[in-house]
C-alpha cells in the first residue's frame, strides 16, 4: 500500500526528544552476532526497516531469534547452517553485504546477492573483496551474486585505496575469527566502527585501534555470548538538530553523544544558530537570521555525507549563497531537484551545489529518492509555508525510528496517510 506524508510547515519545534540507537551501528552489529558460539543480546536497536530486514535474514539462515522491537534482540546462532542470502532479502538494505564478512568468519563461505539500499552513486564493493582476498579468501561478484569462500581465513595486511566504512567493517567481521593478526591501514574512523569493535571485544575478540586509521585484529578461534547496547544515532541526532534550527525552534535532544556532532555543531554555530551541550544532550535554538555557509562532506570527523542532504535543505533559506561540496557519493543531490519545486534557488555543478538563500519555501508535492533525501524533504516541509506532500516516505522508515511521532511531540504538524 502506497503512502504519503503531509506536513504543514511553520511550527517552531519546541521541547525535548530522545535519540534512538544508531542505524549504521545496528546494521553492523546484527550480522556480527553470527560470529558468536553462544547467544548474544543487543539492546537499544532502532525500530527501523533495516533492522527488521536483517532480523529476517538471520532467521532465514537458521539462527534462533527472539526480537522485541524497541526492547532487545537475542540471537542464538548455533542452529544457523545457511550461508546464502537471496536477492530479495539482500535488496532490502545496503548493509546486507556485512553478511559476507560475518559468514566468512563463521563458516568460511558466503553467497550474498549484490546489495540494495539508497541510490546515491555507483557504490562499488571492490575494496571489500580485496580485503577478503588479503585474508586468503576467494571473493568475486558475478551475475548479481557475491561469492566468497576459503579453507581457512588467515590474518593479513589490508590497505584500502580510499577510506571506506563498509569495507572496514566487513574486514573487521571476517578477521575477528581469522588465524593470526590482521592490520587494516587507511581504516574508517566513524563512531560505528568503534562501536562494532566494542561489541566484538565484548564477545572476546581482540581489536585495537578502532577510531584511528590503523586497526589491529588478533583473530580468535571462538567468540562468546554477551549483552550489548548500541550507541545513539549520530545522523538522527544531526537531523533533529537541523530540524530544530530550520523551524527556528528550541529543542533539547537527549541521549546523544555531543562529541560525535562536532562538525555539524561548528557549521550551525557559523550560521548563527545557538548550540549548547552537556554530557548526553544538545540544545539547539535560533534567535536571529541564518547566515549562508560552505559545507564539504568528509570522512569522520569531517562533515558527514549523511547530513549533507538535510543540511542543504536548511541552507535554502539562509541569508546569502552557500556552496555544498559532496566528496563521498556522486549522486547525493537528488533531493535538491525536489526542494527546487518548493521555491529553492539551487544550481548543481558536478559535485557542488550552489544554494542561493530565499526568504521562504512553499509547500509542494515532492518525492523521496533515498533515506537522507527523505530527511531533507521533511526539514524543507517543516520550514515551508503551506502543505508539503512527501511521496514514497517508506525510504525514511529505513533509518529513522518513529519520525512522525517524535516530530509531532515537538509540535510539528505531520501525518501519514495511505493513498
Ligand atoms: C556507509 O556506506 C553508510 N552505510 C552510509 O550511510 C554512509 O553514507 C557511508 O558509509 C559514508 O559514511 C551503512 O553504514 C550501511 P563507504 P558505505 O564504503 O559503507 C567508495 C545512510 O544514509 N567505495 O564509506 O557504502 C564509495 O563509492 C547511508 O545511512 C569504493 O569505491 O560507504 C564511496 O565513494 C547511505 N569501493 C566511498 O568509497 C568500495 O569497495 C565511501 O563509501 C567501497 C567504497
Amino acid at each position: 500500500m502506497k503512502e504519503r506524508m503531509l506536513i504543514t510547515g511553520g511550527n517552531a519545534l519546541e521541547g525535548e526528544v530522545r535519540v534512538s540507537g544508531g542505524k549504521n551501528t545496528a546494521v553492523a552489529v546484527i550480522p556480527a552476532m553470527l560470529l558468536s558460539s553462544e547467544p548474544c543480546t543487543i539492546e537499544n536497536l532502532p525500530d527501523i526497516e533495516d533492522v527488521h530486514a536483517l532480523v529476517d535474514i538471520l532467521r532465514s539462515l537458521g539462527a534462533k531469534v527472539t526480537y522485541v522491537p524497541g526492547e532487545f534482540l537475542t540471537v542464538d546462532p548455533r542452529p544457523a547452517e545457511g550461508y546464502e542470502v537471496s536477492y530479495r532479502d539482500s535488496q532490502r538494505l545496503r548493509a546486507s553485504y556485512y553478511l559476507i564478512g560475518a559468514l566468512l568468519g563463521r563458516c568460511g563461505k558466503a553467497r550474498v546477492a549484490s546489495p540494495g539500499g539508497c541510490e546515491i552513486g555507483s557504490r562499488p564493493i571492490d575494496q571489500h573483496l580485496k580485503g577478503f582476498m588479503s585474508l586468503g579468501a576467494e571473493a568475486e561478484e558475478r551475475g548479481g551474486m557475491i561469492n566468497a569462500r576459503c579453507d581457512s581465513l588467515t590474518g593479513g595486511d589490508v590497505f584500502f585505496d580510499m577510506v571506506t566504512v563498509g569495507a572496514t567493517i566487513n574486514v573487521m567481521l571476517a578477521a575477528a575469527k581469522a588465524k593470526g593478526t590482521t592490520i587494516i591501514y587507511n581504516a574508517a574512523k566513524e563512531p560505528h566502527i568503534v562501536d562494532l569493535a566494542n561489541f566484538l571485544n565484548s564477545m572476546g575478540a581482540k581489536i585495537k585501534g578502532a577510531g584511528t586509521d590503523v586497526i589491529r585484529i588478533r583473530g580468535q578461534q571462538s567468540l562468546h555470548g554477551c549483552t550489548y547496547a548500541v550507541i545513539p544515532d549520530q545522523i538522527e541526532t544531526g537531523t533533529l538538530m537541523i530540524a530544530a534550527a530550520a523551524t527556528r525552534g528550541d529543542v533539547i535532544i537527549r541521549g546523544c553523544i555531543p562529541q560525535h556532532m562536532e562538525a555539524l555543531t561548528a557549521k550551525l554555530l557559523e550560521m548563527g544558530v545557538k548550540v549548547s551541550d552537556s554530557d548526553d544532550a544538545i540544545r539547539v535554538r535560533t534567535l536571529g537570521a541564518h547566515r549562508a555557509v560552505n559545507v564539504k562532506t568528509q570522512v569522520y570527523p569531517g562533515f558527514p555525507t549523511d547530513l549533507q542532504q538535510p543540511m542543504s535543505a536548511l541552507l535554502t533559506t539562509a541569508h546569502g549563497t552557500s556552496i555544498v561540496t559532496e566528496t563521498i557519493f556522486e549522486q547525493r543531490f537528488k533531493h535538491l531537484d525536489e526542494i527546487r519545486r518548493m521555491g529553492a534557488r539551487v544550481r548543481v555543478v558536478g559535485r557542488m551545489a550552489i544554494i542561493e538563500g530565499v526568504p521562504q519555501l512553499y509547500g509542494a508535492p515532492v518525492t523521496t529518492t533515498d533515506l537522507r533525501a527523505g530527511a531533507a524533504l521533511v526539514v524543507a516541509g517543516l520550514m515551508a509555508k503551506g502543505v508539503t506532500e512527501i511521496y514514497e516516505p517508506e525510504y525514511i522508515d529505513r533509518g529513522y525510528e518513529h519520525i512522525e511521532q517524535k516530530l509531532r511531540a515537538l509540535g510539528a504538524d505531520i501525518q501519514r496517510e495511505t493513498i
